[in-house]
């Protein structure tokens, strides 16, 4: 369903404008009901991912290779035919709902608006689709609450309600781009639980951006690591953290506090766009450096995986 064919963004950030990469040469292919995860640290590229797919990117933004949906190339669409794709055949969901929903509407209203526009539906058939589709994402008490405005809500009922939104024009995508960050952790469980049902129960793919490897490894069935714009290991999920191989994702998976073991972060920070050299860019941070470390990595075929390291076989 989604094919992205070394997907290169550039953004003026260099010297008098001048364009540098923010995500290069990304690849990924994602089917319908798969879900596929993205994770790296702040930085990294995860956003500008979930947005160039959209066709959001920020002014000033350069959108190379492509990003194919059921075989179009979206990046060769005119703007108007690619907004048809929004909210229509690509939902989203973000961090905070807020963002996503308007203040001064209904939420019912605003779920309404999609089913309208898509299914066509009008006046007592276009509420009971919006209680429907409350109900499926389990608002609690949708017949008192579809007339309330979002501010009145809890911000795990706003997440449920930014899905209902996310869902209203029955995409075949959903691009979730830190759904749960800002929920507490038992709210962040119902509303991951939640992603998982109703992407299985509908079929949907799902593109599930996160820093944190919890939350992939709870909903998704492969991985995508990003590290500066770059991928630095792709594969099943389960094969990518539990035998982690790229010294960054091996960084990453010691970073996760887990019962009883101590928490190593990963030293230093990741580079920013104006910091990046030609060569492996973990190469800094990584205890593992050695004079090969120059030459650029890119990824190749290890088993299950791929990995952007030289040293990858006699590191796992
Ligand atoms: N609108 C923008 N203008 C300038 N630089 C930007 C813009 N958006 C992103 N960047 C830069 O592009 C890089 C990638 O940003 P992005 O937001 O995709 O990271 P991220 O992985 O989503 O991080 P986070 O986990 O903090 O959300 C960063 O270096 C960021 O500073
Ligand atoms: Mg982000």
């Amino acid at each position: 369903m989604l094919e992205i064919d070394r997907l290169t963004v550039t953004l003026p950030l260099g010297l008098n404008g001048t364009p540098l990469p923010v995500l290069e040469e990304v690849s990924l292919s994602l089917g319908r009901g798969e879900r596929l995860g993205v994770v790296g640290e702040s930085g990294s590229g995860k956003t500008l991912l979930a947005l160039a797919i959209l066709g959001l990117l920020p002014e000033g933004a350069v959108a190379s290779g492509a990003i194919r949906f059921d075989g179009i190339d979206l990046l060769t669409l005119p703007a108007e035919a690619r907004r048809a794709y929004r909210g229509r055949r690509i939902g989203m969901v973000f961090q905070e709902p807020m963002t996503a929903l308007h203040p001064m509407l209904t939420i019912g209203d605003q779920i309404g608006e999609g089913i309208a526009l898509h299914q066509g539906l009008r006046g007592s058939a276009l509420r009971q689709a919006v209680l429907d589709l409350l109900a499926q994402v389990h608002l609690p008490d949708p017949a008192r609450r579809i007339d309330a405005y979002p501010h009145a809500l809890s911000g795990g009922q706003r997440q449920r309600v930014g899905l209902a939104v996310a869902l209203s024009g029955n995409p075949d995508l959903l691009i979730a781009d830190e759904p749960t960050t800002a929920l507490d952790v038992t709210v962040q469980r119902q509303i991951l639980a939640l992603l998982h049902d109703l992407t299985e129960a509908r079929g949907l793919g799902l593109l599930l951006v996160s820093h944190d490897l919890g939350v992939v490894a709870r909903l998704t069935q492969r991985l995508l690591v990003l590290y500066a714009g770059q991928a630095v290991e792709t594969g099943p999920t389960l094969d990518l953290l539990t035998q982690p191989h790229h010294p960054y994702l091996r960084g990453l998976r010691a970073a996760v506090p887990s019962l009883g073991e101590a928490l190593t972060p990963i030293p230093g920070t990741l580079p920013t766009p104006q910091e990046r050299g030609t060569g492996c860019r973990f190469a800094p941070r990584c205890a593992f450096r050695q004079p090969p470390c120059a030459a650029p990595q890119t990824l190749r075929a290890l088993g299950s995986r791929h990995v952007a390291c030289w040293q990858a076989e006699a590191l796992r």
